[in-house]
């Protein structure tokens, strides 16, 4: 029996516990919404020496009344508290699941959005309008520093099962004060008709399926090849924690291989998606989806057969609402096993019998968040030879303009009559905290460099890699270059491999883009992380999120920016590697009425961890299938 491990998140009676011990608080009042409660992960150095520690949660709430955000430390075992440590003035945490549902409530309500609907639209019904809480951002306003804001974005369904965001309410804007939740003003910036037709996904709603495919059927008939013990995984030599909580989602801790340890903690630590129309009615679009939704609290419940294959099993993710009531969300994580083709193959010509190949089988961990339009699906994969990918999917509906007849967007693209989809980019943010054979870590820059023609190249061919070890953080500070296909290695300098070299693993970056906005836009400056693809920092157990605590409503200046603007030493210490990604999305027909996966991540590489290619012992299939060859 396997005890509780440090790391695994807050139980359902845990999350329980924490809500009741936080209305202790005399901090407390009617008006204080819990904005999360997760885990109060124990240190570093009890959990390399084995050790147990108090269970502990931290809890983000939020007074509406006093527009104040506070933070409060609860030892679970104990049953204490913490003393409160009040956020910045002005501070904004994350919106609640609750505000959401109440701030569509609102809305609707409002006699001022009713009269403007009805000055645009004539008689329609408000019950059949949706509206998405879109944070306000910060455009340097005075209400934008002293109030909690949203400036939704409203859709008209034709009925209620209606593919509504094929029909914006363009002109229409209202501004919600979710302290107060009330609309403060309706803002109007011109009157577009409903694009005319239709955009609908639902099978029951499309028009005659596809009728020939036939069933594929994924059997494991000795059950799978990992062991999950409450959130511990064991997967051939892999072992780890699976994480869950309201802010990042699904998390990984503490991954080993062959008891060797590789990362500490991997994680999502924050996105932005600016959209790049300058109309006044879409040019403040930019959702940081993780500091002001949450990517836990938007998860999903997986669906066996439809988002995963074969022997599946789920983690529940226990989180709460915003009044400290139970929030489960039942099969939030997905493990599963996947056959992913040919791992390694090697047929040779002068041997009597057949080739040599492997098949090669990943381990796939998963969880699906929808933040109102769009969907992102997050994939990590564990392979035999080391690997460790990452890979987020996107999918989902775009965020829709309607444009009057005859009129061309400059700055997105036409979709349906008298719709468009707005060019924007989509940024995202790894932390992966690497503890490679010990907490000591180098991280190294690695560009190759071909020699100059001359004496000591005769035949111009020869080219190799340049390792850079980063000193400090802002040496550290990087962005992809082609031109030398750059990669980065992280290494311990104090463990050598088979062949004298510090033990190390690479990590490949995938699709990247950089940031289209100038650094003089309002969402730029709040999202500093963007500024450059790779940051390294020294460990800090405090700084987890690349804009910061409070991104919501910042007026920038925080995270990866700001901590890095100390220029710490990096190199031989407990450090963080931190990746920011983009995915510039030119919108195309075929992404609607809801989008084909596209597919963004990166890739950890074992160089030089191994003294051999660890896959090597990987048997060869043994049932051998009618007329097949597998050997
Ligand atoms: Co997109």
């Amino acid at each position: 029996m396997v005890g509780l491990h440090p790391l695994e998140p807050l139980t359902a009676a845990e999350v329980d516990a924490a809500a009741m011990l936080l209305k202790t608080l005399p901090e407390f009042s009617a008006a204080t919404r819990i904005i999360s409660v997760m885990l109060k992960e124990p240190g570093k150095a009890v959990i390399h020496g084995g050790g147990a520690a108090d269970r502990e949660a931290e809890a983000v709430l939020h007074d509406n009344a006093r527009n104040q955000c506070f933070h409060v430390v609860l030892n679970l075992t104990t049953g204490t508290s913490s003393a409160v440590r009040y956020a910045p003035a002005g501070a904004q945490p994350t919106m609640s699941v609750d505000e959401q549902v109440e701030c569509e409530a609102a809305v609707i309500a409002s006699p001022e959005f009713r009269a403007a609907l009805e000055r645009h639209y004539g008689a329609v019904d408000p019950a059949l309008v949706m509206v998405d809480i879109w944070s306000a951002g910060n455009y340097g306003s005075e209400e934008d520093r002293t109030r909690r804001l949203a400036r939704p974005l409203c859709f008209l369904r034709s009925d209620a099962t209606d593919n509504g965001y094929a029909r914006p309410l363009e002109g229409i804007r209202p501004v919600v004060d979710l302290n107060e939740m009330r609309v403060l003003r309706v803002e109007e910036y011109g009157v577009w008709p409903l694009p005319p037709q239709a955009g609908n996904y639902a099978a029951d709603r499309v028009g005659p399926l596809r009728a020939d495919i036939r069933p594929l059927t994924i059997t494991q008939p000795e059950g799978p090849s990992f062991r999950l013990t409450g959130h511990q995984m064991e997967w051939q030599k892999w072992k780890f924690v699976i994480g869950f909580n309201a802010r990042e989602g699904l998390t990984l801790h503490h991954i080993r291989y062959d008891e060797r340890s590789i990362l500490y903690r991997a994680s999502l630590t924050e996105m932005v998606v600016p959209y790049g129309d300058p109309s006044p009615q879409q040019a403040r679009k930019n959702a940081f989806d993780v500091g002001e939704y949450g990517m836990g609290m938007c998860a999903n419940s997986l669906v066996l057969g439809c988002d995963c294959l074969g022997h599946i099993e789920y983690l529940d993710g226990h989180l709460c609402d915003s009044r400290g009531g139970a929030l489960t969300i039942p099969n939030a994580i997905c493990i599963h096993e996947e056959d992913f083709g040919i791992l390694w193959k090697h047929t040779d010509r002068r041997l009597p019998h057949p080739p040599e190949v492997r098949r090669s089988r990943r381990l796939v961990v998963s969880s699906v968040s929808t933040v109102e339009n769009y969907e992102y699906g997050f994939f990590w994969y564990f392979y035999q030879d080391g690997n460790i990918q990452f890979e987020i999917k996107l999918t989902g509906i775009l965020s829709l303009g309607a444009t009057r007849e005859g009129e061309k967007p400059l700055y997105g693209a036409m979709i349906a009559p008298q719709l468009y989809a707005p060019n924007h980019q989509h940024f995202f943010n790894a932390r992966l905290d690497f503890d490679l054979d010990g907490v000591e870590n180098t991280v190294e820059r690695v560009d190759v460099v071909a020699d100059a023609a001359g004496p000591e190249n005769p035949y111009a061919n020869a080219f190799r890699a340049r390792a850079t070890p980063l000193q400090t953080e802002q040496e550290a500070r990087g962005h992809l270059q082609l031109e030398t296909a750059r990669s980065w290695r992280i290494v311990n300098p104090r463990v050598k491999n088979a062949v004298g070299e510090p033990v190390g693993y690479k990590f490949l970056p995938g699709d990247n883009s950089f940031p289209m906005a100038s650094p003089e836009a309002w969402w730029r400056k709040r999202a500093g992380f963007v500024d450059h693809h790779v940051w390294v920092t020294p460990y800090r157990e405090d700084e987890r999120y690349a804009a910061g605590d409070y991104p919501n409503q910042s007026g920038g200046g925080d995270g990866l920016v700001k901590w890095t603007a100390a220029d710490r030493a990096v190199a031989e210490t407990d450090l963080v590697f931190w990746y920011t990604f983009g995915h510039t999305h030119i919108p195309r027909p075929e992404d609607y009425p809801v989008m084909p996966t596209a597919y963004i991540g990166f890739l950890l590489k074992p160089s030089g961890f191994f003294a051999e290619n660890p896959a090597n012992d990987v048997p060869p299939e043994t049932k051998k299938k009618a007329g097949g060859c597998c050997g």
